[in-house]
């Protein structure tokens, strides 16, 4: 069977990262003799976009995703609070990429700055497409920022907008956040998980993130009544449902890691909590990520373009490679994901590693990205 992948090379560090990763899920891929082979076809977006077409995303790229089931990415840059909007948020709202899960683990030989990072072992589902990060914002002073505040202070009775200020809109929806929840909560049952935890900040945006932890327990309820229970209620064998406030979230991960396992999350909340689990576990550097429609799942390096090292042969290659996992996970060849897992272990624990991972492994060698792609490949 053929499976056709789009891939995005990405900015900076992107066009060595692929070189790296590329050859690594390929063997893998072909250690499993599942019987799939992968047919790779480009497609530009960012700086190389501009370069060869004029735009940062062209038409062509977006038709070809519309039709699309499985892509990757590498960074796309982003210019901070001027220019063009975020690519990145574009292409989710634009492809509808719901949900952006994160798995979570610990890589053996990893300094980490906990002292029981095996403790970790969590996957985050992010709501991606509502919340603050709609994009809907007006900024301090302009005549639209003035005329919502006059909106709201006047039509709404909110007295404490003054006209200095400029305003974000945080949109949530039930059927947004059911279909997030929903997701989470097929995945926790089909990986026989032990618990979901719903991640709001409902004490505080009531009808926002209140909602949220509401309609969460409400979609466990009425679709997945059989196969859970509530904490308070807890059912031998079944997916524990429960809640917990984002800032004690933030709390629980470090003090009790273990009692934690899917996590859904509003789209703010999940972007916080996502990296800081990864640095948790050491592993920021190495996370893989896939945002998801129902019909698309594209897989992306989480970290950006780490202009300051691109082009040196300097970066870390492993979060593609370990996207490269979630990829053929999602193909039906765990074995692949898990010879992936393995040997990244295993690189690291020979300690010839890049030099961000470096500072991490003590003892260690450095090499390049080349390099580091090459040693893990080696131990497929
Ligand atoms: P960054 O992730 O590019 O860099 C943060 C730090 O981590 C830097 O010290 C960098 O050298 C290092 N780093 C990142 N990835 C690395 C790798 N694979 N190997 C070794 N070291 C690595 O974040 P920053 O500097 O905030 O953003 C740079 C650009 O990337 C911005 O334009 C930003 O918008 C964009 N970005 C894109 C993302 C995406 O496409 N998913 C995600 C995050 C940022």
């Amino acid at each position: 069977m053929q499976k056709k992948v789009y891939w995005i090379e990405g900015d900076g560090i992107g066009p060595e990262i692929w070189k790296a990763a590329r050859p690594v899920i390929e063997a893998a891929l072909a250690a499993e003799n599942a019987g799939i082979r992968l047919e790779w076809e480009e497609l530009l977006a960012g700086d190389k976009a501009v370069r060869e077409t004029g735009s940062p995303l062209p038409e062509s790229t977006m038709q070809a995703l519309r039709g699309a089931d499985l892509a990757m990415k590498g960074p796309l840059g982003t210019p901070v609070g001027t220019g063009i909007r975020s690519l990145n948020v574009a292409l989710r709202q634009s492809l509808d990429l719901y949900a952006c899960i994160r798995p979570v683990r610990y890589f053996e030989g990893l300094e980490t700055p906990v002292k029981h990072p095996r403790r970790v072992d969590m996957v985050i589902f992010r709501e991606n497409t509502e919340d603050v990060y709609a994009g809907v914002e007006f900024a301090a002073g302009t005549p639209e920022a003035r005329r919502l505040a006059a909106f709201l202070r006047e039509e709404l009775g909110a007295s404490v907008i003054g006209d200095a200020a400029a305003i974000g809109i945080k949109p949530m929806t039930e059927a947004g956040s059911k279909r997030l929840v929903r997701r989470a909560l097929r995945f926790a049952l089909e990986q026989k998980r032990k618990s979901l935890t719903l991640v709001h900040k409902g004490n505080i945006m009531k009808f926002t993130e209140g909602a949220f932890r509401q309609w969460g327990y409400d979609v466990a309820a009425q679709e997945f009544g059989a196969e859970t229970c509530t904490e308070k209620e807890p059912v031998p064998g079944r997916l524990v449902i429960k809640d917990r406030i984002a800032d004690a979230m933030f709390q629980e991960a470090l003090l009790r890691p273990e009692q934690y396992d899917v996590l859904a999350t509003p789209n703010l909340n999940g972007d916080y909590i996502s990296d800081a689990l990864a640095a948790q576990v050491g592993g920021l550097g190495l996370a893989p990520g896939v945002n998801m429609s129902d019909t698309l799942a594209f897989y992306e390096a989480t970290h950006g373009t780490a202009p300051a090292i691109a082009g040196k042969d300097k970066a870390n290659p492993g979060s593609v490679i370990l996207c490269g996992a979630l990829l053929l996970e999602h193909l039906g060849v765990p074995g692949g994901a898990r010879r992936i897992r393995k040997a990244v272990e295993e690189a690291i624990a020979g300690k010839a590693v890049t030099e961000d991972l470096a500072t991490q492994v003590s003892g260690a060698r450095v090499v390049g990205c080349a390099e580091f792609g090459e040693i893990i490949g080696s131990r497929l």
